[in-house]
């Protein structure tokens, strides 16, 4: 994994979009794997304000709660239209979000196979504090594809701030199988509260006790994070 440390959050934040217009400038018709959550608002604002040009590209989310429709400002589709979608000069030519209203496993068999014929060049992830990604969580299975998945109590706790009076118990997620699919992937953590899930990402042992310690196995991922995100990081002391 090759990582990059950055003083600020908005120095990370521009580091990773440049990474992302890099992907645009080099293949234009780039699959993109995109991330939700308050670590990627700035990055998808500095994409929107540099008239950054997906229209070649398609993109695909990583993740949805199950029984919040598209349009609740709670949900990831709601997100992705507020902060990127509806903002860009250029927008992408397609853009999934896995549905969380509906058949539940009709909507994993169709995003799963949605992935499989679309291969991803640039997965973006962030990262919970208990090293989850996507919403593979704690103890979850490595092997296993788009699925439904618990939502851990702490993963509720963290995202609380965004989710209003919703209480959804499950979410539907990329698996780690199709993350690690990635041509390369980029991860973004930012803040003292990430510090630990990061140590444990990169220094750690591989374990789905810290899912995003898999990304180890992974032939081409780059890791942006500011100061405080490292400050657990024993190489970075
Ligand atoms: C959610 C998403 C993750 C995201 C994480 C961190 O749980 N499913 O993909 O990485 O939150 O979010 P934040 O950036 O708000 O800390």
């Amino acid at each position: 994994m090759k990582l990059i440390i950055k003083q600020t959050n908005q120095e990370a934040s521009e580091a990773a979009a440049q990474i992302i217009t890099d992907q645009i400038q080099q293949k234009p018709n780039s699959n993109f794997g995109l991330a939700t959550g308050s670590t990627m608002i700035p990055v998808y604002q500095l994409l929107v304000e540099n008239h950054v040009d997906f229209s070649q590209s398609v993109t695909f989310n990583l993740d949805e709660y199950i029984g919040v429709e598209p349009t609740d400002e709670e949900s990831f589709h709601y997100y992705m239209r507020h902060h990127f979608l509806d903002k860009l000069t250029h927008p992408p030519r397609q853009m999934h979000v896995p549905r969380g209203m509906g058949d539940e496993e009709a909507n994993v068999l169709q995003y799963l196979q949605l992935l499989l014929i679309h291969p991803v060049d640039l997965q973006l992830l962030g990262i919970g504090s208990n090293a989850h990604i996507g919403f593979n969580e704690p103890g979850c299975d490595f092997n296993q594809g788009v699925h439904i998945e618990r939502l851990s109590q702490s993963t509720l706790d963290a995202n609380k701030k965004d989710l209003g009076k919703m209480v959804p118990s499950k979410a539907i997620t990329m698996g780690i199988a199709d993350i690690m699919r990635a041509k390369s992937i980029l991860i973004l953590a930012t803040g003292e509260h990430k510090a630990q899930a990061i140590a444990a990402m990169f220094e750690g042992p591989v374990t789905n006790k810290a899912p995003a310690s898999i990304l180890q196995r992974h032939p081409n991922v780059t890791v942006i994070i500011d100061q405080a995100a490292a400050s657990k990081l024993q190489r970075a002391q």
